[in-house]
C-alpha cells in the first residue's frame, strides 16, 4: 500500500493536491474535514456534535475524530493506499494512527508537509467560494493559531520517523503537484525495490 499524509496549515492546498494524487495513483482520499462536513449536512447526532467545533475553527475532540476516522480507514484496508488529509492533527491522533497501522501490518509511506506563507493562506481561503462556515477572517486566524499550537509539532514527530518531506506550496497548483509527484515517485522506487509486491 501507498499510504500518504498530506498536512499543513489551513488553505495550504491539502484538499486540492489530494484530489490530484488520488487520480494519478488510485488511492482513497480521507479528509476528516470533508467527512465531518458531510455529517453536518446529514443533520444527525454526530453532525450536531461536531458543528460547533468546525464553525468556531477549533479541533474536534480526539476521541470523536479517532473513532470515526479509524472506522472508515479500516473499510479501505485492502485498497492500493490511503491519503490522510487533515489527519492526524494532534500527537494523540498520530500515535493512535501508528498503533492501528502497526496492528494491521501496514505503515505510512510518506508525510508531505505543504509549506505556504501566511498571507497567501488568507488569500486562498478568502478567495474560495464554497460557503464554508469557517471561512471567515476571524475564524481563519483561529484555525491558523490552532494549527501552530496543536499540529505543527507533528513535523518533528514524522521527521523523527524519517518520513517527512517539506514541499513548497508557493507556486501554481500544477507546479506544486509536480513537486509532490517527484517525492511520491521517489518513495515508490525505494519501496518497490524493498517489496516487489508493491504495484502502482
Ligand atoms: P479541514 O477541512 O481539514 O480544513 P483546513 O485544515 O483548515 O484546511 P482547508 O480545507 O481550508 O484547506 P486545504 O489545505 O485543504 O486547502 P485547499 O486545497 O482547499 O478542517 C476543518 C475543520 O474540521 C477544523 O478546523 C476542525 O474543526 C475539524 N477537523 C478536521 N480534521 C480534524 C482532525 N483531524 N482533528 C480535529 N478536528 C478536525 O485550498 C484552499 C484554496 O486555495 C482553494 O480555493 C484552492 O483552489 C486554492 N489553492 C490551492 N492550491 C493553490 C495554489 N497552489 N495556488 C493558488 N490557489 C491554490
Ligand atoms: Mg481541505
Amino acid at each position: 500500500m501507498l499510504n500518504l499524509i498530506v498536512f499543513g496549515p489551513p488553505g495550504c492546498g491539502k484538499g486540492t493536491q489530494s484530489l490530484n494524487i488520488i487520480k494519478k495513483y488510485e488511492l482513497i482520499h480521507l479528509s476528516t474535514g470533508d467527512i465531518f462536513r458531510k455529517e453536518i449536512d446529514k443533520g444527525g447526532l454526530l453532525g450536531k456534535l461536531v458543528k460547533k467545533f468546525i464553525d468556531n475553527g477549533i479541533l474536534i475532540p480526539d476521541n470523536i475524530v479517532l473513532k470515526e476516522l479509524l472506522k472508515i480507514a479500516m473499510e479501505y484496508k485492502d485498497s492500493q493506499g490511503l491519503i490522510f488529509d487533515g489527519f492526524p492533527r494532534t500527537k494523540v491522533q498520530a500515535e493512535m494512527l501508528d498503533k492501528m497501522l502497526l496492528k494491521k501490518g501496514i505503515d505510512i509511506s510518506l508525510v508531505i508537509y505543504l509549506d505556504v506563507e501566511q498571507d497567501e493562506l488568507y488569500r486562498r481561503i478568502l478567495g474560495r467560494n464554497q460557503g464554508r462556515s469557517d471561512d471567515k477572517k476571524a475564524i481563519i486566524e483561529k484555525r491558523i493559531k490552532i494549527f501552530e499550537k496543536e499540529t505543527l509539532a507533528l513535523k518533528k514527530y514524522y521527521e523523527d520517523q524519517d518520513k517527512l518531506v517539506v514541499v513548497s506550496g508557493m507556486a501554481s497548483k500544477e507546479l506544486v503537484f509536480g513537486r509532490i509527484l517527484k517525492e511520491i515517485d521517489n518513495i515508490i522506487n525505494i519501496k518497490g525495490s524493498l517489496n516487489n509486491k508493491f504495484h502502482i
